[in-house]
């Protein structure tokens, strides 16, 4: 039987207070609705419809590339006239999905339970007990049968102690939602179609109604402002730290850890309190990780440190390597093992070979590096004319002493010295001092100005 899927996705979300549609607000690094399709595509669904309005063009963007279709909604007259137009899309022989936009820790176990629930002729409703059920529609019931959802604007103050509420998630048979959507009215407090007046209808035709009570909350809470997203994110990043640490990962504090990506870990990692990891993190067999530390799309090799503060994106650091405090490795940054980059270092798009090192205040930029380069406090690499970018490259065993400027495209030979102080735009050959910088004079008998009596 077919499968169809409806996300809804058009609503403004005013209590966001927000230029950018609700929907786009992100979450553990994604996406609200990105959560969403990510939980589809482990359905397989014949048909994902994503029904967009508000800022339509900015969701769409997001969609590009991704097996969903986009039907916009305007104007936006209730999550009822947002169903409406998906109907000429759903395969009359099928289940369809109703999925929130806003609602992204749904898991897809729960919702494939909720389409079995439905076997293609109940009508399935997931649903929550809340100790404060306030702005939810609550779920009416006599004994334990379903009679209907009324919102929370529309419910008298008796409906409103019922603590059972609608999660925003349906399964129905497609042919009878169908009907009933078509038929939905809006006569109303928010003058505003709602898709959950369809349950009353589904009772009034005596179609089965069975309703889910999902047992983690998490799971369905929906985000209609900035408090509840900030809580929900706390949420996701307390999931994946227990996780992390039941593979093994020793995370210092759990609530002070936040993960927007993947993390892959080895054994016995270490990681200390505050730091962030986006994108894609390989962290090999016995690394650690100070605090404070912000790192992006990055491998780091067995038995590496990475000392408090530092700031990595799309790096590689090999194994043994020691860095920071307050180093920052930007794009292209591959480190080999035992390499050393310490407090204020940066390094951009150069390959420092095995135990070279750069202790203190440089730069490294588009540079190749040899084996046990000592790299001079204050010395920096003139990688940019002012038009084009170029190398330079340093042989193995090469001494670069204090604050020297090695001028690209320029070339240090293996085991050369470069004095201190010196700026360096031609070839400083292999095994030789150079040094490049006005000679050492003193005066003698020079006497100080001394201040003119008025
Ligand atoms: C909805 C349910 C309520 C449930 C709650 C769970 C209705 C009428 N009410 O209320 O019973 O407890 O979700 O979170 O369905 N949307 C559109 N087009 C519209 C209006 C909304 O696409 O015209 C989208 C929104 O972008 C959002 C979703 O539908 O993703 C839900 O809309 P929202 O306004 O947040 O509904 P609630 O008032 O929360
Ligand atoms: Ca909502």
């Amino acid at each position: 039987m077919a499968l169809d899927i409806v996300i809804m996705a058009a609503g403004k979300g005013t209590r966001m207070k927000s230029d950018r549609p609700k929907v786009l607000h992100r979450l553990a690094g994604r996406a609200l609705l990105q959560h969403v399709l990510d939980t589809c595509t482990a359905l397989s669904a014949d048909r994902t419809l994503v029904i967009t309005g508000y800022r339509a063009d900015a969701v769409e963007q997001l969609l590009q590339g991704q097996p969903a279709r986009c039907l916009r909604q305007e104007p936006q007259l209730g999550t009822g006239h947002a169903v409406q137009q998906a109907l000429p899309h759903l395969d009359e022989d099928g289940t369809t999905l109703v999925l929130n936009g806003d609602v992204p820790l749904i898991r897809a176990d729960t919702v494939r339970a909720l389409v079995d629930a439905c076997a293609g002729r109940q009508l399935a409703l997931l649903t929550l007990r809340l100790d404060e059920p306030s702005g939810y529609g609550r779920v009416l019931r006599e004994g334990d049968a379903v009679l209907g959802i009324v919102e929370h604007k529309d419910a008298t103050p008796a409906q409103r102690q019922v603590r059972e509420v609608y999660t925003g998630v349906m399964a129905a048979p497609t042919a009878q939602l169908k009907r009933w959507v078509a038929a939905l009215r809006n006569d109303n407090a928010q003058r505003e179609y709602y898709l959950t007046d369809i349950v009353a209808m589904a009772v009034a035709d005596r179609v089965p109604v069975v309703a889910h009570v999902v047992a983690d909350e998490t799971e369905v809470l929906g985000i209609n402002d900035a408090v509840q997203l900030a809580d929900l994110e706390r949420r996701v990043q307390r999931r994946q730290a227990d996780a992390l640490m039941r593979d093994g990962v020793r995370l210092a504090d759990p609530e002070r850890f936040d993960l927007r990506g993947e993390l892959h870990c080895g054994r016995d990692v270490e990681i200390d309190v505050n730091c962030i990891f986006e994108g894609r993190v390989v962290l090999g067999d016995g690394v650690r990780i100070g605090a404070n530390c912000v790192i992006r799309n990055t491998t780091i090799g067995a038995g590496a440190e990475i000392l408090p503060f530092t700031h990595f994106t799309d790096a590689t650091i090999g194994a043994g390597a020691q860095v920071g405090p307050f180093a920052r490795l930007r794009p292209g940054a591959d480190l080999g093992p035992e390499v050393h980059i310490g407090n204020f270092v940066e390094v951009k798009n150069s390959t420092l070979a095995r135990g070279a090192k750069a202790n203190h205040l440089a730069y490294l930029g588009d540079a190749t590096v040899g084996e046990r380069v000592n790299y001079g406090a204050g010395s920096i690499t003139a990688n940019y004319d002012g038009a084009n970018k170029h190398r330079t490259v340093i042989g193995a065993d090469v001494h670069v002493g204090s604050n020297c400027v090695l001028v690209a495209p320029v070339t240090v030979g293996d085991g050369a010295t470069i004095g201190a102080g010196s700026t360096v735009g031609k070839p400083a050959p292999a095994g030789q001092l150079t040094v490049a910088r006005a000679r050492q004079v003193s005066i003698s008998g020079w006497t100080r100005p001394v201040k003119k009596k008025p």
